[in-house]
């Protein structure tokens, strides 16, 4: 046999940090997808969802051609037409994009959307880094004031440390405008370059480019050099400056903690004035692994050819939540189990089964089946095992009869009643059934509620 056709033979395999979102791992992702969905419609955001795919030049101008992302992590190729696209590696230049191609300035500002999508970057696979990877975001176009920012981050607040119950730290800072931030960037630059030895070659490499971006290395020579660096906040323009204390008043009002960080200046070109991340709390990897992170980019829309419209919006890595909430034990909210198990026998059982599931679906009840089974026993053991309140048998004597067996699940006790008259008697079964259930949950024995309820109708 040849090598070629052994090869041929393997079984086929994910690709190199890619991931499969398992049956089993749904119930945290449809919780997350639920709890963004809410807090999305809380906050007035609209859905928008934008092509994975886009004009490479799209990310190249906007995220900047010296970050890593554009540099070293997009999937990037020439389509049949020879046009040069990309796999989008974040949402925020789509979304740019969008609203200059859709006329959303003619709307009522600030126009509030929202996304949760699949991004791709060709980043070394790692805990937490994969090569597609889901964010949720949300982008507010159009409003200038820092009460915006304040909200933005409320918001990104309110859905993981209160909604999903992480605890989380987070990061915030000022990166100045095109007024200020240049002066900034020379004394930064002159102060790196009288230590130019001192730096890691990466540095050293970065420092001509964007010399930003030292502050954030995680050698640790660069570190210590980085903790004496001129801070931008001491170079912040008055327009600048007043708009991060009004942001932070806004955070102490709202009583949210935050942590002063110089050193935060993200890997993503089209930022200004404010910007943030969300950490782990106590994680000492900090940026690495942060669950999300975003900030203002008042010059963004303009820069593609649109008006000058501001901007602030923040992106968290799905993933990074899922994962995050597995490290803190946080179990999604349990599904609703079924409450009614159909248990056939036969083929003439099975066919009368088909049919009443559906129909009971569509009565509103939950109802679980396992039709591969053919002995009665075996789906009685089912449905004990999941816990259903009922159980309707057809056996050959039912269907010879047109009659279903009702079989009460707690004490065993079976009922016979007509074929088309199951469903509203199920229903007012369950009906009773969950009366019961409710008040023994609340702690109210269930007898002594019956005389409160027979005392009130007499
Ligand atoms: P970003 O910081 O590049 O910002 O990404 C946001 C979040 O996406 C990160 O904090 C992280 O949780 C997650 N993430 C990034 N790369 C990966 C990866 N390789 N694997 C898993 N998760 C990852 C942005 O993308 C900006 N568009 C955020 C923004 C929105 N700024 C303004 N609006």
């Amino acid at each position: 046999m040849t090598k070629k056709s052994n090869k041929a033979k393997q079984p086929p395999q994910l690709l190199r940090g890619m991931k499969d979102i398992l049956p089993a791992d749904q119930a945290a992702w449809l919780w997350l997808r639920q709890v963004v969905k809410d807090m999305a419609e809380s906050y007035g955001f609209k859905r928008l969802d934008t092509p994975i795919m886009e004009a490479e030049s799209l990310f190249s101008r906007t995220i900047g051609e010296s970050s890593d992302i554009v540099n070293k992590e997009m999937f990037t190729f020439t389509d049949r037409g020879g046009g040069k696209v990309s796999l989008r590696p974040e949402n925020t230049a789509s979304f740019a994009r969008a609203y200059i191609e859709h006329g959303f300035v003619n709307q009522p500002q600030p126009v509030k959307l929202y996304y949760f999508g699949p991004q791709f970057r060709y980043d070394r696979p790692q805990a937490g880094r994969y090569r597609q990877f889901f964010q949720f975001g949300f982008e507010s176009f159009g409003d200038k004031n820092p009460v915006n920012d304040a909200q933005m981050i409320q918001l990104a607040h309110a859905l993981l440390s209160y909604e999903l119950k992480l605890p989380i730290s987070l990061q915030v800072n000022s990166i100045g405008d095109k007024e200020c931030r240049p002066n900034y960037i020379k004394t930064l630059t002159e102060y790196y370059k009288s230590r130019k030895n001192a730096l890691c070659e990466n540095c050293r490499e970065r420092l001509p480019v964007n010399p930003l971006r030292l502050l954030d290395c995680k050698e640790k020579d660069c570190q210590e050099l980085a903790s004496g660096a001129p801070q931008i906040v001491d170079h912040l323009c008055e327009e600048c400056r007043d708009h991060f204390v009004l942001l932070l008043e806004y955070l102490d009002e709202l009583e949210i903690g935050y942590e002063l960080n110089p050193r935060l200046v993200r890997g993503l070109d089209y930022y200004t004035k404010t910007v943030f991340e969300i950490w782990p709390a106590d994680d000492p990897n900090g940026s690495q692994s942060a669950l999300g992170g975003g900030g203002r980019y008042d010059d963004l829309i303009e820069l593609l050819g649109g008006h000058s419209v501001p901007a602030v919006g923040f992106a968290v890595g799905a993933e990074r939540i899922i994962n995050q909430l597995a490290k803190v034990k946080i179990d999604p909210p349990a599904v609703p189990a079924p409450e009614v198990f159909l248990a056939q026998l036969g083929e003439k059982g099975r066919k009368r089964s088909l049919k009443l599931f559906e129909e009971m679906r569509r009565g509103g009840i939950r109802v679980m089946e396992c039709l591969s089974k053919e002995s009665i026993k075996a789906q009685l053991e089912v449905a004990n095992r999941l816990n259903c309140v009922f159980s309707l048998i057809l056996g050959q004597k039912e269907i010879m009869d047109d009659t279903v067996l009702i079989r009460d699940m707690e004490n065993g006790i079976q009922e016979v009643v007509d074929f088309t008259k199951v469903i509203p008697e199920i229903k007012k079964r369950l009906e009773k059934y969950r009366t019961k259930h409710v008040k023994l949950d609340n702690n109210v024995p269930a007898d002594q509620e019956q005389n409160k309820e027979e005392q009130k109708n007499e």
